[in-house]
């Protein structure tokens, strides 16, 4: 389960998790590179996860997929759970699987520091977004390129970060999708208007020649799979993204 030590890099790091707190002024709050772990060579996972870490990665992006909700399968908790003994990084687990609520207690017994569940996939999302929060996790909405930022209205006052999809979800290497930008701005608009004490994540075909329009637009954690695991030197691909983002 989520321990306080791997928010070193966060906002707020002294806070309980279930403390309402309000975002610092905007310039404070620190942006995120998020490695996805799915361009890793799965055959040395544990030298992948170590070499991303010492790079200077804030979070590890961690992709889980059931055949059902997307078309491909990858990992579940015990893999989770090994990856968590391997870092102090702080575990965001994207689900990408039907009926998530089924597996949130796997999920948060395995280590996840952050579980974000597809607004897609819940029936109740009230409901989902609280059982995280009770697991000691904490919890995110992610939206498909096609799903309207409307599904987000009823938890936004409770959540801690909206995960934007900028592929459609199943694989890595796609490219960006350009209109999620606009998403984004109006994401940013609403949590700038109504003050929500929540992060934007965004995930998919970002890469260093892009992340600057991301980050402009308002994104605060970038997730880079292929962008970093495809290159040859994650230090130096890390910190030109972190570049990138100034
Ligand atoms: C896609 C996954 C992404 C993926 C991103 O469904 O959610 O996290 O790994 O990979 P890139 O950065 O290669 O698009
Ligand atoms: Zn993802």
């Amino acid at each position: 389960m989520a321990s306080d030590r791997k928010f070193r890099n966060d906002t707020h790091p002294t806070l309980p998790l279930e403390t309402p707190v309000r975002l610092p002024a905007k310039e404070t709050v620190l942006k995120k590179i998020a490695p996805s772990v799915l361009s890793a060579d799965f055959s040395r996972l544990g030298d992948e996860v170590r070499a991303v870490a010492e790079a200077g990665a804030d979070v590890l992006h961690l992709d889980v997929m059931d055949g059902h909700f997307v078309p491909n399968i990858t990992i579940g908790p015990l893999v989770v759970e090994g990856i968590n003994k391997l870092t102090s990084l702080p575990l965001d687990v994207h689900l990408m699987i039907e009926n998530p609520e089924r597996y949130l207690d796997s999920f948060a017994h395995a280590g996840s520091d952050w579980i974000t569940v597809h607004a897609e996939a819940c029936s109740n999302l009230k409901r989902v977004v609280k059982k995280i929060r009770q697991l000691n996790v904490r919890p995110g909405i992610v939206l498909k390129p096609s799903t309207s930022l409307k599904s987000l209205f009823p938890v936004l006052d409770d959540i801690d970060l909206v995960l934007l999809m900028s592929v459609n979800p199943g694989f890595g290497g796609q490219s960006f999708i350009p209109s999620t930008l606009k998403k984004i701005e109006r994401l940013k608009k609403i949590i700038d208007q109504n003050r929500y004490p929540l992060e934007i994540e965004v995930d998919g075909g970002i890469k260093v020649e892009n992340i600057r329009e991301v980050s402009i637009a308002g994104g605060d954690i970038f997730v880079v799979g292929t962008g970093i695991f495809k290159t040859h030197d994650y230090r130096g691909t890390i910190h030109k993204l972190r570049e990138e983002i100034g």
